[in-house]
């Protein structure tokens, strides 16, 4: 069963915590560039301390000695799971692969908020397909050692096609059908990203602007 983990994309440590506060049965949670750029280590240290898997997702794309020292820093302060950007390439995704330890390490490939022709646009190429490059990216993440993938959910089956046994395969862009999609571009139903062979889901918006957030992180994990 894939894990459901939620994005804490909210301005303050304190705003997080009223979101805990009404999903106690939180397993994984998300902490990416705004807690953590407003709150610091200290927040993951206490997040960890009360018992949560936290998902760094911080998406490191610097030369190899760099993105080293952070994954470290990560695996220090108790992280479950951190990503680097697949396009930092072969030498920085093995000096990370190595810095991790027994933390798990995931590549990002294309962001989810890409579509074709804005992600055609970002790396100045035509004809080249978004899917043959999430699959491209993920091959080369797995023969520099990570653990797994950060894919959307319509490119999980290419990405299982290349990825070993056991590999981690963490989607976002997962909406409901009542769901707005916002910025994101390339989506799908929670069942439908489970069903096609996710390990992890990232879920923000629809768990964080919820009326209930506990019924719909129930209704995900369910469905
Ligand atoms: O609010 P929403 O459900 O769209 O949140 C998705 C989360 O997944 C965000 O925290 C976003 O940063 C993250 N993410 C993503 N696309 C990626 C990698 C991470 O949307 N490729």
């Amino acid at each position: 069963m894939a894990e459901i983990i939620v994005a804490l994309d909210v301005p303050t440590a304190a705003d997080a915590d009223r979101l805990l506060g009404r999903i106690p049965e939180a397993g994984w949670v998300k902490v990416g560039s705004i807690l953590m750029t407003r709150e610091g280590p200290a927040f993951v240290r206490r997040l960890v301390a009360a018992g949560l898997d936290v998902f760094l997702d911080l998406k490191w794309h610097d030369i190899p000695n760099t993105v080293a020292g952070a994954v470290a820093a990560a695996r220090d302060i108790g992280v479950a799971m951190a990503t680097v950007h697949a396009l930092g390439g072969r030498a920085m995704m093995a000096a990370a692969a190595e810095a991790a330890g027994d933390m798990t390490l995931v590549g990002v490939t294309v962001l989810t908020s890409h579509g074709a022709e804005g992600f055609a646009r970002a790396v100045g190429r035509d004809g080249v397909t978004i899917e043959d490059e999430v699959a491209r990216l993920a091959g080369e993440a797995f023969e520099a050692g990570l653990d797994g993938i950060v894919c959307s959910p319509q490119e999980i089956e290419r990405v299982r096609s290349v990825a070993p046994r056991g590999a981690a395969i963490v989607v976002p862009g997962i909406r409901r059908r009542e769901d707005a999609a916002g910025d994101q571009v390339r989506l799908a139903d929670p069942g439908t990203a489970r069903a096609r062979g996710a390990t992890h889901l990232v879920v923000g918006r629809p768990i964080l602007s919820a009326a209930d957030p506990a019924a719909v992180l129930r209704e995900m994990s369910l469905r």
